[in-house]
């Protein structure tokens, strides 16, 4: 039997998760509202929530899986990319565990263990699968091999997609993070209210800067016409914004799908929680015959039922590092 206790800090989320041989059995998740009155996370803040977070996090994740710390047989962190100062608070404290209990060190690669969040649950996409992933800080195109064998073939030359979703929500007035606020009122909103440029960028990449831009001008117009504009028309314009990137997204993850000949697809990261996307893609999937594969909602944005799982596959492989390990803010998958 194998107990691994996964640690994620990289960003806004302090986590911890219990994975029994494969299968999680916690994963409890801190959120940092703080962040929400500056508009975006504040690293410096960041680091000293994840180290108020991390005891009472990982002591709820343990008895909740019923395990006893004793038993626990290796522990897993994230590595990078994120901040490094919240990167620090995860990897040290993952160090000192691992120290204290005499007990393998795993590193892992949060965005490897966002793609790897679907071997959590069935269906697990067999290899090779294609994976966008779509967060705060990347968007990507992953053709997955294996599980720690990962090419990328597409990433974003700016901005991400869920900055995208943030950037726009400041415009609208919304607070941080806009990406959810965006989605709800999507839904009551009119797709095709407002005509949004969709870039002409070459190969599998992304740029989502000049949408912003867009979005931006178009506010500003409006609003010198109408002082009442965002108040009266925030649906119809969530609405055109969210169908305007999960076009730009899926058209590139069509491409990718047509260049590799792939048809098991995959999401993963924040902005797979985006019910445009969720179900475009379903709906794509089902005129091209893709085996599509959409993570549950808990295991979307950042958490370490991921970094558990991830672990676990490392565990297999004895895969361990030593205590000299430190943290990397920039990491590739
Ligand atoms: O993966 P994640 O939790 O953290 C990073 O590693 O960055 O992703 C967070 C991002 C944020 O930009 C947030 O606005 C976006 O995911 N997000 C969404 C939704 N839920 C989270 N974007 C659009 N629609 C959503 N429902
Ligand atoms: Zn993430």
């Amino acid at each position: 039997m194998a107990i691994i206790l996964g640690i994620e800090s990289s960003c806004d989320e302090t986590s911890a998760s219990i994975c029994i041989d494969g299968e999680i059995r916690s994963n409890i998740i801190a959120s940092q509202a703080i962040h929400a009155k500056y508009g975006g996370v504040v690293p410096e803040l960041a680091s000293r929530a994840h180290q108020q977070n991390i005891i009472p996090t990982v002591d709820q994740a343990i008895l909740q899986a019923k395990v006893s710390k004793k038993d626990i047989d290796a522990v897993a962190f994230t590595r990078g990319p994120g901040l490094l100062g919240a990167l620090l608070v995860g990897t040290s404290f993952a160090k000192s565990f691992a120290l204290a209990m005499d007990v393998p060190l795993i590193e892992v690669n949060h965005m490897q263990a966002h793609i790897l969040a679907h071997f959590i649950d069935q269906p697990k996409p067999a290899f090779p699968f294609l994976c966008l992933t779509v967060s705060g800080g990347h968007t990507q195109i992953v053709l997955v091999k294996d599980y720690f064998e990962m090419e990328l073939l597409g990433e974003t030359l700016d901005d991400a997609a869920g900055e995208a979703f943030d950037k726009t929500a400041k415009i609208l007035n919304l607070p941080y993070p806009g990406g959810p606020l965006i989605d709800k009122h999507a839904k009551d909103g009119d797709p095709t209210a407002f005509k949004l440029p969709e870039p002409q960028i070459p190969e599998l990449n992304f740029s989502f800067s000049g949408l912003k831009t867009a979005i931006l001008y178009l506010v500003q117009a409006e609003i010198k016409k109408n002082p009442n504009f965002l108040a009266e028309r925030m649906d119809d314009l969530c609405a055109s914004v969210q169908d305007r990137i999960v076009s730009i997204l899926l058209n590139k993850l069509k491409k990718a799908a047509k260049q590799t000949g792939v048809k098991d697809i995959a999401i993963a990261g924040g902005v797979s929680a985006n019910s445009g996307l969720r179900s475009s893609l379903l709906a794509m999937g089902e005129k091209y015959k893709w085996n599509v594969f959409i993570p549950k909602f808990e295991y979307c944005t950042d958490n370490a039922a991921m970094i558990a799982i991830a672990g676990y596959h490392k565990f297999l492989k004895k895969d361990f590092v030593g205590q000299d390990i430190s943290p990397l803010a920039r990491m590739h998958v």
